[in-house]
């Protein structure tokens, strides 16, 4: 483990950025979605601004319905998979941390913990998978569900899918694997652990057939905001993204999940917590603004109508953009994302936007900063210094431009403060974010398997 007190930075790499019209306003004339060059310039650019990780969200599955709308704002679209992306991109870097989103509504615990394994091995230590129970019925569809089932049995069926994996990673202990062609004994089967579990969603009797992983374990992010989110972040996750726009929120959650963190009877330090951050870089305030409206004046109200009523769970296709959203077209409570659908019921109540300044508010969750280097490393400094984070999820509304412009102007600026490394000091995702390496739970103790 190598510690160096400084903060963290991630990039959430979103095609042409998170924006829902980032794509209308790139410099590139041909679609980058599936070119593995682009998505290597990605990553190497954040590779040599030092940044911690790299990381691909993911939803299981295109959307079927309102195409009218998806067809124009098209993230999660048209996307490479995770897992087959970023083994590629582990060829094409050398240091930074590889991160992607798989769901335990939908996969089999085996195939994860097979798929994060072989990453952890082909990268050298740089692998970090991020739970989901996913918040689309329409990735449920295509499993063949109806819907997805409730909130609270999602995140049961997390909790039991994270222990498997997490035994079947420590299959095979660190030293099981001899290679020893004198005696002819290629593994040792005392340190080879097979697994027999039994529980309300998993039967698995069987072991994995890969060495124990580079890091022991890959590095696991959660991102939940609710109560049963926060539980599984405290209880399993090494790293955890927040999305809350105010200094106030933001700290207010790292102190609960730490405190959950502590109740779990780990030390609060070993959970790492990224901030989620939508910077706008310019050369004067004005610029960046500009910039920004730019963007905003390309989302059609189709598209937004869509992105608000997608997070409140809500069909406001037939509303006038220029009038509040009625309450009483909203649910009482969210089944999706929890987080987001209380923002923006409170931007609805407090703030009595139309829904015209709603989509051009809403940034899920996602603090956003427009402004000059100095602006920008000013609220990252606030934020760190004030123990609401410890690092940031860096969320440009545009790529390309958006990590460029943020590692030529904020980098230097936060590295000048002292903030933030100037190279890196080791070589795994685990050493990046000061994280020690599990060991083996069988070279801990002598427990028999999970069963
Ligand atoms: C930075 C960040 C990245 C996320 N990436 C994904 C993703 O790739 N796929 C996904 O389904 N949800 C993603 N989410 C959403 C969360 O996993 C989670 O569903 C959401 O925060 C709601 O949590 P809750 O169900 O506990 O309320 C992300 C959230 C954040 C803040």
């Amino acid at each position: 483990m190598v510690k160096d007190g400084k903060m963290s930075l991630a990039l959430l790499a979103l095609v042409n950025g998170h924006h829902s019209a980032g794509w209308r306003n790139t410099a590139s004339d041909t679609d980058t979605a599936t070119d593995i060059d682009y998505f290597t310039y990605l990553a190497q650019r954040a590779e040599r601004a030092k940044f911690d990780l790299f990381f691909i969200a993911d939803t299981p599955g295109a959307r079927i319905d309102h195409l009218d709308a998806y067809s124009r704002g098209p993230n999660y679209m048209n996307c490479l998979e995770p897992t087959t992306l970023l083994s590629a991109l582990a060829r094409g870097t050398e240091r930074i941390g590889l991160g992607g989103t798989a769901s335990t509504s939908f996969y089999e615990p085996f195939n994860l913990a097979r798929l994060f394994a072989s990453l952890d091995h082909i990268s050298h230590g740089r692998a970090a998978w991020n739970v989901v129970t996913s918040s689309n019925d329409h990735a449920a569809r295509a499993f063949g569900h109806a819907k997805l089932p409730p909130h609270a049995e999602r995140y049961a069926r997390a909790k039991e899918f994270v222990e498997i994996v997490r035994a079947l990673w420590d299959t095979y202990e660190d030293d099981a694997i001899r290679f020893d062609k004198a005696t002819g004994e290629y593994f040792d089967p005392a340190k080879f652990h097979p697994i027999d579990h039994e529980g309300a969603f998993f039967k698995v009797r069987g072991a994995l057939n890969i060495a124990r992983p580079p890091q022991g374990q890959p590095v696991i992010i959660q991102a939940g905001a609710s109560n049963a989110g926060r539980e599984l972040a405290a209880e399993t996750a090494d790293l955890v993204f927040n999305s809350d726009d105010t200094f106030e929120e933001a700290k207010a959650y790292y102190d609960d999940v730490r405190a959950r963190v502590a109740r779990f009877g780990r030390d609060p330090s070993t959970l790492k917590v990224l901030a989620g951050f939508a910077p706008v870089w310019g050369e004067s305030k004005w610029e960046a603004e500009d910039k920004h409206r730019t963007l905003q004046e390309l989302v059609t109200p189709m598209v937004g109508k869509q992105r608000v009523g997608q997070d409140l769970e809500a069909d406001l296709s037939g509303l006038d953009p220029d009038q509040p959203v009625p309450l009483d077209i909203i649910p009482a409570s969210a089944n999706q994302h929890t987080r987001y659908f209380e923002q923006l019921v409170h931007m609805i109540k407090h703030e009595r936007l139309t829904l015209r300044q709603l989509w051009q508010r809403y940034e899920r969750g996602n603090k956003r900063v427009l402004g000059t280097a100095k602006d920008i490393a000013d609220v990252m400094e606030e934020w760190f210094a004030g123990k609401a984070c410890d690092g940031f999820m860096v969320i440009c509304p545009q790529l390309p431009v958006g990590i460029e412009e943020f590692a030529d102007h904020v980098v230097p600026e936060l590295q000048r403060r002292g903030l933030y490394r100037e190279d890196y000091s080791g070589t795994t995702l685990r050493d990046h974010l000061g994280l020690a390496r599990p060991q083996s739970r069988y070279a801990r103790t002598a427990e028999p398997a999970m069963g």
